[in-house]
């Protein structure tokens, strides 16, 4: 794994007070972890290291939805930024999608399903990336890189913006990460609870309250 920022279970976040937050959300949210504009220019380093990395020849990213979309919009989004103001290097970019669901409420069902998506034959002979919004235990890439893997690629990377750290991890670590966070449940920046707090700009974490009222009985 490339170098990432380490957030320490200590670090208290920032009071809601000082940024901006949906109204609806106000009561829901312990603090701001990681504020939006953190989280651009955290993305804008990783498209430059992936750029470098790949250089002339074509990426095919899959986008890990839902709570990737933010991320790899906006990866995608800086990486054609270098294609344009590079003369000498460029790398064509490709937009796959795949749709997993390993979630209810707060903690992982262990039952990893693939329930939508492109037709993965197409990644064959492919540089792939996939980009997905958080590693926890690791089960969810590991199944997918399976996954992925039976389908052919040249190569294949993982970007994640958060890794999670957590006892019962697999051990696995993504090719590029933004940033690893301490184990609590965060919200925001697309990752969501129970499909809540996608609309929200910066990563929080949520807290008692936000947890009860978007619960699935
Ligand atoms: P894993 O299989 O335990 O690594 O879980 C990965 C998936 O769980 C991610 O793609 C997310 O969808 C979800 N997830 C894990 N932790 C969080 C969190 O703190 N907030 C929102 N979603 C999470």
């Amino acid at each position: 794994m490339g170098p990432y920022i380490e957030i320490s279970d200590t670090y208290a976040g920032y009071a809601l007070s000082y940024f901006c937050v949906p109204k609806h959300y106000e009561e829901d949210l312990e603090n701001i972890l990681i504020p939006s504009g953190i989280i651009q220019d955290r993305i804008e380093r990783l498209a430059r290291d992936i750029f470098q990395d790949v250089k002339d020849e074509p990426l095919t990213t899959v986008c890990v939805l839902k709570g990737g979309y933010r991320f790899c919009t906006d990866l995608v989004d800086k990486i054609t930024t270098l294609n344009r103001y590079h003369g000498s290097v460029s790398v064509p970019v490709n937009v796959d999608f795949i749709r997993l669901k390993s979630y209810e409420n707060d903690s992982s069902t262990g039952d990893i399903q693939v329930i939508g998506g492109d037709n993965l034959k197409g990644l064959k002979g492919q540089n792939v990336l996939v980009v997905e919004d958080i590693i926890d235990t690791g089960r969810t890439m590991e199944k997918l890189l399976a996954i992925l893997k039976e389908n052919e690629p040249k190569t294949i990377r993982v970007a994640s913006l958060l890794v999670k750290r957590r006892p019962g991890s697999t051990g696995y670590r993504p090719d590029y990460c933004g940033f690893e966070i301490p184990n609590k449940f965060v919200v925001g920046y697309a990752l969501d609870y129970n499909e809540y707090f996608r609309d929200l700009n910066h990563i929080c974490v949520i807290n008692e309250n936000g947890k009860k009222k978007y619960a699935v009985a």
